[in-house]
Formats: structure tokens, C-alpha cells, sequence
């Protein structure tokens, strides 16, 4: 079994079919090249030494091509700690979802529920503007990521212009870096401000391609993927057909793998080829959508 890592040997030497097929269903993080980039710069961002003009950065890549679980990632190597001179909380980093509409009152609740602090929904919003302020530098944060930014930036031009206002009195007023993520619409909102624009760094997660960095996506697959055989998913007409299925989405390779791999096991192939990937039950994302028009 030498395609595989040694801890995934380690799996199929100890455990039944059935728990290799929940250990499928588990999330392993991959850290391929561009994601490593990212958190660099990240990384970079989080130690910048404060001015009045704090540089920003904007995470933009289609839906399901991994830029929550990249964030998260980073989010949770940075949480909460107590610091040990003071022995007060500290947390470097916040990370909050977008409400799902551009409501300012629950944008700032979303930032005090993850802290979990108290709000009266008669609270005005200036002033639970100022509580939220206050909060963030007492815990000394140093970056506030938030994810699904469209959603802040989807009303009508004059509720984006006071969300983006919003997020530059933030930036402004904590003088740390604000990183937003989401779709190519957040992108061409914060262009509508040249001032946002200017502080704002794109940063993108783009489809994958038939291409070397592919190539070795699939390769770290392989080596964590539980089967006895080797698939040799780096193949041409293997990795052309896993590409094609996902349409270049990190999440949709993620389940074409996982439901192959499955499959593989329950089949007793224990190696994925055409024949199991034809066979698998997933509906590509563009085959998805033709199916609801049809409703
Ligand atoms: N680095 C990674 N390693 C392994 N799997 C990954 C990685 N990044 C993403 N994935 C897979 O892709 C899926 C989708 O990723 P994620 O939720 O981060 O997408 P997203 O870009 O935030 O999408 P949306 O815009 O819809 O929120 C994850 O659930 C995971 O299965
Ligand atoms: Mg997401």
C-alpha cells in the first residue's frame, strides 16, 4: 500500500469497512498551494503594525471553492487565549457570517453572539455600534473576518454605500485589518468605492484547471483515501473525468471522491476507476440547476 500515507494504512489495517467509510466522511483539510498563499498573506496581515490607513483583504471565488473552510482554518488557529502578564481575554481573531440581508443592527449582533455577548433588541444601533467597538478592543482583536459579504452588499446602491461605510469606520476606528470573502458580486460592490477599492486586496480562489496544481490535489487524495489499491487518480482520463463531473469546484472534487471512494469500498474494487465514478450517485452542479428550472 505504498500510494498511501502511513496513517491511512494504519486505518485499513485497524478498522472495518464501516468505519472506513465514516472516516470517508470526514473532513481533511489539503493544503494546496494557492490556500497556503492565502493564509501567508494572511499570516502577514495579522502581525501588520497598526497606522491609520490598515490594509484589507478581500477573498472572492465562486460558491462551494473553499473559502469558508480556508478562513475557519485560520480563524481557529488564532482564537481566543488569556495573556499572561494581565490574565485577560484576548482574541486575535473574529470570524462572523454575513446576516442574510444587509441589516446593520444584525450585522452587529452577529459579531456580539459569536462573543457571546448580550443585546436588548431595542438597543439603538449607534449605540450598539460603540459596545461592539468597545468589546473588540478590550479583547485586543487583530483581524475581523467576514464571510458571505454579498449578502451585506445586496440591498439597493444606498444601503451597499452605509454597509460599506460601515465597514470603513470599523477598519477606522479598530485599525486592523478587515478580510471579507464572497462572491464576484462583493467584489464589484466594494469597486463602487474608490476609497474601499484602494484598501481592499483581491485575493482569488479560481477553478481548478487541468493543470500541474490539479494534478497534485488529486495526488494528496490519494494518499488519504482508504483503499487497498492504488487508482491512480492522476491519470489523464481519470483526473479529465473528476474535473469535468466537479466543474472545478474544490467542494464538488471533494464529493465525487468521497462517494467514489465509498463506493470503491462497498464494491470491493477498493480502487476508484471509470467504471465506479459513472456509477456513483451525484449530480453535477450544472445538471443540478437544469433540474430545478425543469420543476
Ligand atoms: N483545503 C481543503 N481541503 C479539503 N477539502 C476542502 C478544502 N477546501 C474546501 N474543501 C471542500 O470544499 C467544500 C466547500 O468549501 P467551502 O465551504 O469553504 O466553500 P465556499 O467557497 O465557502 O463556498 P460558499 O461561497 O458557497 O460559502 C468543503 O466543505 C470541503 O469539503
Ligand atoms: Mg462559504
Amino acid at each position: 500500500m505504498k500510494h498511501l500515507h502511513p496513517k491511512t494504512i494504519e486505518l485499513i489495517n485497524n478498522f472495518s469497512d464501516k468505519e472506513r467509510i465514516k472516516s470517508i466522511k470526514k473532513f481533511k483539510w489539503i493544503g494546496y498551494t494557492n490556500a497556503k498563499k492565502i493564509q501567508k498573506k494572511l499570516d502577514d496581515l495579522l502581525d501588520y503594525p497598526k497606522n491609520l490607513r490598515m490594509p484589507n483583504l478581500l477573498l472572492v471565488g465562486d460558491s462551494n471553492n473553499g473559502k469558508t473552510v480556508l478562513l475557519d482554518r485560520f480563524a481557529n488557529q488564532n482564537g481566543s487565549h488569556i495573556d499572561e502578564e494581565t490574565q485577560e481575554l484576548r482574541l486575535s481573531v473574529l470570524m462572523i457570517q454575513a446576516p442574510p440581508d444587509p441589516d446593520e443592527k444584525r450585522f452587529y449582533n452577529a459579531i456580539l453572539e459569536s462573543l457571546f455577548a448580550p443585546y436588548r433588541s431595542a438597543e439603538k444601533v449607534e449605540l450598539r455600534q460603540q459596545r461592539v467597538i468597545h468589546l473588540l478592543k478590550k479583547l485586543k482583536l487583530k483581524m475581523l473576518i467576514i464571510d458571505e459579504i454579498h449578502h451585506l452588499l445586496a440591498g439597493t446602491m444606498s444601503k451597499q454605500r452605509s454597509f460599506l461605510n460601515v465597514i470603513k469606520y470599523l477598519s477606522n476606528e479598530l485599525k486592523i485589518p478587515i478580510v471579507c470573502s464572497g462572491t464576484r458580486d462583493a467584489f464589484n460592490a466594494i469597486q463602487t468605492d474608490s476609497q474601499l477599492a484602494n484598501r481592499f486586496e483581491p485575493k482569488v480562489l479560481p477553478k481548478w484547471n487541468n493543470d500541474q496544481e490539479y494534478l497534485r490535489l488529486l495526488a494528496s487524495f490519494e494518499k488519504i483515501l482508504p483503499l487497498k489499491q492504488p487508482s491512480y487518480l492522476i491519470e489523464n482520463s481519470l483526473a479529465t473525468l473528476i474535473l469535468s463531473k466537479s466543474e472545478g469546484l474544490i467542494g464538488e472534487i471533494t464529493k465525487v471522491l468521497e462517494l467514489s471512494a465509498i463506493l470503491a469500498i462497498e464494491s470491493k474494487i477498493e480502487k476508484i476507476n471509470r467504471n465506479v465514478i459513472e456509477n456513483i450517485d451525484y449530480t453535477s452542479p450544472s445538471d443540478r440547476r437544469k433540474m430545478i428550472y425543469r420543476l
